[in-house]
Parts: structure tokens; C-alpha cells; sequence
């Protein structure tokens, strides 16, 4: 009789049920009798082999026999739960899993290193707005509106112009407009580094980004030489590049310093190998302009050239960041790969 079938399963079960003791003996119990291929559940799907007469009354009997199987289960599962307790509920044989740690960004390493290093010169650091004037970026520059050059920079111009209606708005192409900010709103003696993001629209490679990061250094004062631009540019490379470090400085052209200069270090990765990736066998990295403040810029600040005098830099911080980690393409800073940024 089909409904023998059921008393003797419904026995078997609730013995097995009574004897599981651990989470795997009540999962082998599910599979073995209200799984898919449990025996309670091939009983109930056998109800379509029977005669006519009988399959509604076995049905019912199959279906509440499953039904109160699973309520079983349930019970025996919370007992077991409640008897071993919450570390029951842990497989302690688990591999951990490492919590993924966070860290700076490479180039926020450089510019704290970076600042770090004038910071211990007795440099203050100051930050200044992204979105620029055009006078700020260019005229107090002394590069005025048809100096050749503004070529030097490519700008994104914004679409407006300032509340006064006369003064065109840009993204600023270098930190040297905070330059003239600093000096307008601060009497002599400045020394101060000026880290943040500039724009210029090149098309990018692996040594060009169309968005990128400066760090400007002022110093005005009376009495600052040419000597104190290379004592403490000398003294900055020694920090961030090592103890053993040379420097040398080269005629350069920037509107802005009289006379300007590029500076170079010596290679800290060769002594002139010409397979070398980071200086290309030159034995020289270029590092940064820097120069003499120009008069005419002091001037249109509001501070006598006669009586003060300064100087001033900019670096590339994403070029001392590759530099120093010998990373080839300028590009990889903004991928957001974690392959790439996990390794600093
Ligand atoms: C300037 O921007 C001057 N304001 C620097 C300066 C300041 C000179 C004070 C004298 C006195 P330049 O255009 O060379 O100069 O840029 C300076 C550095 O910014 C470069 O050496 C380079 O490292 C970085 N740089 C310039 N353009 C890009 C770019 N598209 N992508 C990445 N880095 C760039």
C-alpha cells in the first residue's frame, strides 16, 4: 500500500533526524529525504503512477508528510544551533580574508614629500584656486595678452568671463599665478611652496598629461641672490633624491624670472649607462624652472624691485614621482589600476 510507503519513510526520517548531531548530518538528512531526489519528494512525484482512485488521498498524505518533515528540520536545526552556540555557526577552518588596506596616492606621496622637504627650510605651504583668472595666470606673469609666450601654454578657456564682465576665466596652466596672489595679500619676508592640479590642452603621451600636478616655491625678501635659489634647490634635491645628489642648472626662458634656469640632478640610477631608462644615458634629469623673480612682476604686485628681491620655481610633481620610481609613462597615475597603485 502507497500509504505504508509514507509511515515507513515518515519513520526513518524523524529517527535520522533525532541521531543528527552537526550541520552536515542535517544537510545529509535534507538531501537524503526532502531534497530534490529525497525520498519523501520521489514518493510525492510518484503520485501521477498510481491508480486514479488513489492518487488525491496520497497526495495530501505525501504533502503533509514533506511539510512537516521541513517543520522537523527547522527544529532540529535550531537546536543544534542553540547547542553549540555562536561559534558553532563559524567554520574556524576558513581561510581569512586580508581586509583590503588603503593608502595615498603616489603623486599625494610626492607632494607631502616635496613640501616636506622646503617645509623643513622654513617654507609655509599654501594651495590656490584651479579655476583662474587670466590676469592672475598671465598678466601679473608679465606675459600680457599678445606675448608670444602664451603659447607655451595651452589653455582651456572657460565659457564666461568675471562678475566685473572683463576679466576671461581659464583653468590655470601652472601654480606661478599663486605667485602674485601670495605676494598681494602678504608683506615680505615670503617663503612659501604652492602644491596643486594644473591644465593644459596637449594631447596626452607617456611624459604629458592634460591635467597635472605643480609645485611652485617663492622666496622675496631683501637681499635674496641667485646663490640662495641654488643653495636651497640644491638642498631639495639632496632630500627627496638622496644625500649623494649633484645639481646643475642650465640657461632657461620664462617670462617671469630674471634670469631663469632649468635645473637637472644627476642621475641617481646610473653613473652615465647609456641603457639607462630614467636618464637615457644623459646622466641628467631635468627637475624643475626656477629663476629670479622678474622686477616687473614684483612691481605689479605692489612691492619696490629696488628693495626686494626673490626667487622662484615650478616643478612637475608627476615628473619627480616617476623620477624617483623610474616609472615610464605619465599615464599610468590616472588609470586607477590597482596593480600599478598597490605598489607604492
Ligand atoms: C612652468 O609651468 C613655469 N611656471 C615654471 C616656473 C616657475 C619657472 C617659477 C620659473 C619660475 P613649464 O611649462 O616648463 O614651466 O612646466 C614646469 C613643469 O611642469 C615641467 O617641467 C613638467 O615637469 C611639468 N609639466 C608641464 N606640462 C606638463 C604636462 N602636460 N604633463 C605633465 N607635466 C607637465
Amino acid at each position: 500500500m502507497p500509504n505504508d510507503r509514507l509511515a515507513a519513510a515518515r519513520d526513518a526520517a524523524l529517527a535520522a533526524l533525532s541521531a543528527a548531531e552537526a550541520a552536515d548530518d542535517l544537510q545529509e538528512w535534507r538531501n537524503q529525504y526532502i531534497g530534490r531526489s529525497g525520498e519523501v519528494t520521489l514518493l510525492l512525484r510518484s503520485v501521477g503512477s498510481l491508480p486514479a482512485e488513489q492518487r488525491a488521498g496520497f497526495g495530501q498524505a505525501a504533502n503533509r508528510l514533506k511539510n512537516e518533515l521541513e517543520a522537523a528540520f527547522d527544529q532540529r536545526e535550531a537546536e543544534i544551533k542553540a547547542d553549540s552556540g555562536p561559534i558553532g555557526a563559524i567554520d574556524v577552518s576558513l581561510p581569512g580574508r586580508k581586509p583590503a588596506q588603503g593608502r595615498l596616492h603616489p603623486i599625494t606621496q610626492t607632494i607631502r614629500e616635496i613640501t616636506a622637504a622646503f617645509g623643513a627650510m622654513g617654507f609655509q605651504t599654501f594651495e590656490g584656486p584651479e579655476v583662474e583668472l587670466e590676469t592672475y595666470n598671465f598678466d601679473a606673469m608679465n606675459i600680457p595678452a599678445d606675448h608670444p609666450a602664451r603659447e607655451m601654454f595651452d589653455t582651456f578657456w572657460l565659457d564666461r568671463v568675471d562678475d566685473e564682465g572683463n576679466n576671461s576665466i581659464l583653468l590655470r596652466t601652472h601654480t606661478s599665478p599663486m605667485q602674485a596672489r601670495i605676494m598681494e595679500s602678504h608683506e615680505p619676508p615670503i617663503r612659501v611652496v604652492v602644491p596643486g592640479r594644473c591644465y593644459r590642452y596637449e594631447a596626452t603621451d607617456a611624459s604629458h598629461e592634460w591635467h597635472f600636478n605643480q609645485v611652485e616655491v617663492m622666496a622675496v625678501d631683501e637681499g635674496i641672490t641667485f646663490a640662495d635659489l641654488k643653495g636651497t634647490l640644491y638642498e631639495f634635491a639632496r632630500r627627496v633624491f638622496g644625500p649623494e645628489r649633484k645639481v646643475r642648472f642650465r640657461c632657461d626662458f620664462f617670462p617671469f624670472v630674471e634670469p631663469g634656469v632649468d635645473m637637472g640632478v644627476d642621475c641617481f640610477n646610473c653613473d652615465g649607462d647609456p641603457a639607462c631608462r630614467i636618464c637615457r644615458g644623459s646622466g641628467w634629469l631635468e627637475i624643475l624652472g626656477a629663476g629670479m623673480v622678474h622686477p616687473e612682476v614684483l612691481r605689479r604686485a605692489g612691492y619696490d624691485p629696488e628693495r626686494y628681491t626673490g626667487f622662484a620655481a615650478g616643478m612637475g610633481v608627476e615628473r619627480v614621482a616617476m623620477l624617483k620610481h623610474g616609472i615610464d609613462d605619465i599615464r599610468h597615475f590616472y588609470a586607477n589600476d590597482m596593480r600599478f597603485l598597490s605598489q607604492f
